[in-house]
């Protein structure tokens, strides 16, 4: 299906790798130009020349979301390559891990930035032009831990549901002006953030065991329902999670 986006702009932030290079890959694919982060300069020249080998107008711009002054220049660099972006794909990897119990305050400090205030700065560097432009889709990438914690995964299970909450008041204040937003919430995905999380062989066959698809997701088909909440005909979808999770979390709503 084309998606009626090309020749739009889009800033995905946390692309060299994984989900987010996953989105860059499927955005690039629809004909949309990008400007694509990660913090290192090196790894995300490569990703930039994977995706320009796609056909795609790509800018990388090295930084890391978590510090507001890095925001601030990612946007104007963003606004320097091609204008405002009609498109955020706000990722990053995930905060630090930790029981609820013993987490300290520095922990705490660290994904509050990383992993909310990323995604609220982001937005609003963004959403202004959008609404003047009258079309602007926000996509944040959260976690199924926003319908059911995991367990160690404290921070993300908190912030990301703040990134939720936060998605869905933004997503009411600008419908109006044909601007959309919404999350995306993967299940267990192939990157090296699960490789991470789950090292151990057996521990990631129990793990493979709980979920009704039996398999871990493909970066790509995070992508896919990222790219779906971009395009043209998601334009009366917003302020919705779209959980990918192969069915994992078992609850009816
Ligand atoms: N994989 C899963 O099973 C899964 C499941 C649910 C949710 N998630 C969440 O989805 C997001 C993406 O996960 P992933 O598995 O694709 O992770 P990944 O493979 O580790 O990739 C993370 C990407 O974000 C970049 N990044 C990390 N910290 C950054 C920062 N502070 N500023 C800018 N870029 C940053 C990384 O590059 P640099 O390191 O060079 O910055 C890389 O490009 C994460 O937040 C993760 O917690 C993943």
């Amino acid at each position: 299906m084309d998606l009626q986006i090309a020749g739009k702009t889009a800033l995905i932030t946390g692309a060299s790798k994984g989900i987010g290079f996953a989105v860059a890959s499927a955005l690039a694919a629809e004909g949309v130009r990008l400007v694509v982060n990660a913090r290192d300069a090196g790894a995300l020249g490569e990703a930039a020349e994977r995706l320009r080998a796609l056909g795609a107008e790509v800018h990388p711009v090295a930084g890391d979301v978590s510090e507001l002054k890095h925001v601030k220049s990612l946007l104007a660099a963003t606004r320097e390559a091609v204008g405002d972006p009609a498109i955020l794909v706000a990722n990053a990897g995930g905060p630090p891990t930790g029981p609820a119990e013993t987490l300290d305050d520095a922990a705490w400090a660290r994904g509050f930035e990383l992993t909310l205030m990323s995604a609220v700065r982001l937005a609003r560097g963004v959403v202004p032009a959008m609404k003047a432009a009258g079309w602007g889709r926000v996509v944040f990438v959260t976690s199924l831990s926003v319908k059911e914690p995991i367990a160690n995964l404290t921070l993300s299970n908190a912030f990301r549901s703040g990134v939720t909450a936060f998605a869905r008041t933004l997503a009411n204040e600008v419908a109006e002006h044909g601007v959309t937003v919404n999350s995306v919430a993967p299940g267990y995905t192939l990157t090296e953030r699960l490789d991470e999380l789950f090292a151990d062989d057996y521990a990631r066959a129990r793990l493979v065991s709980t979920i009704p698809a039996r398999r871990f997701a493909a970066p790509e088909e995070i992508a896919s329902a990222a790219a779906y909440l971009c395009s043209a005909q998601a334009a009366y979808v917003t302020g919705q999670m779209l959980l990918v999770d192969g069915g994992m979390v078992g609850t009816t709503y």
